[in-house]
């Protein structure tokens, strides 16, 4: 899967994802991601990429131009022989099973079926904002859909980038060593996870539940499920709703 994360600070984006599982990823081949510094599509001799806002207010926001270079550079990268046009205000054609996201707190909250819906793309191009917002003209022309991480305010785009692309990027094969890792864990089911033990058996004085040490797998599966309907009714009962539990 190919992820084209443009923004103002590339480093920051490539540090959190060059590491661990999804720098693996990446090294293997089984994840594409670039990034592409914003600043560098300037047409500004400053390479300035922020302007003051009309009617006023408080600070700097992006303004189209560089935005929508760098957008199509994403787009003109790969892309088919004479598909590109020289007419700047045109775009490259976009690949099918390609969705552009903005990551901003005013867009729909990124859950675990959200994650599951992107991870069936080929390809997501993230545009992440900066300074006080992006002009909205240029999201009216290339992004699909806005999304926060939460209900709360960041300093930027790129972190809420990294970890929508963190969680996608998990759910695509070949990235865990093994499917069955993303088959029981929290939301997965509605259900948060069940609490996990490894050895020793004994630690602080607190035994590991004599269940997990039966090696019957029917008991244990039944007293996962049961812990795991007890954590959620205890610390997330809007997950449960009025729905069934699932069995
Ligand atoms: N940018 C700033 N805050 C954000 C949030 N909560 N989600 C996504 N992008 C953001």
């Amino acid at each position: 899967m190919r992820f084209d994360i443009m923004t103002l600070f590339p480093e920051l984006v490539e540090t959190v994802l060059g590491e661990s599982i999804i720098g693996r990823a990446r090294a293997a081949g089984i994840l594409d991601i670039r990034t592409y510094n914003i600043r560098t599509y300037s047409d500004d001799k400053r390479h300035r990429v922020d302007d003051t806002p009309y009617g006023g207010g408080r600070g700097m926001l992006m303004a189209p131009p560089p935005i929508w270079n760098c957008y199509r550079a994403v787009l003109a990268d790969g892309a088919p022989e004479g598909t590109v046009p020289d007419d700047p205000d045109l775009l490259p054609p976009k690949p099918a099973n390609t969705r552009v996201l903005y990551m901003s707190p005013r867009g729909t909250t990124f859950t675990q079926k959200k994650a599951a819906e992107l991870a069936s793309l080929d390809r997501v191009i993230i545009l992440c904002g900066h300074y006080e917002g992006v002009d909205e003209r240029v999201l009216e022309e290339i992004v699909d859909e806005e999304v926060s991480i939460g209900d709360y305010v960041l300093t930027g785009g790129e972190i809420p980038a990294c970890i929508v692309t963190d969680s996608i990027s998990r759910l695509v094969p070949g990235v865990l060593a093994l499917p069955e890792c993303y088959e029981n864990e929290s939301f997965q089911d509605g259900l948060l996870e069940y609490p996990q033990y490894t050895r020793p058996p004994v630690w602080h004085g607190r035994a590991v539940p004599e269940v997990l040490l039966s090696g019957h797998h029917a008991n244990i599966d039944e007293w996962r499920h049961e812990k795991s309907v007890e954590i959620t009714k205890e610390r997330r009962p809007d997950l449960l709703g009025s729905q069934d539990i699932p069995k």
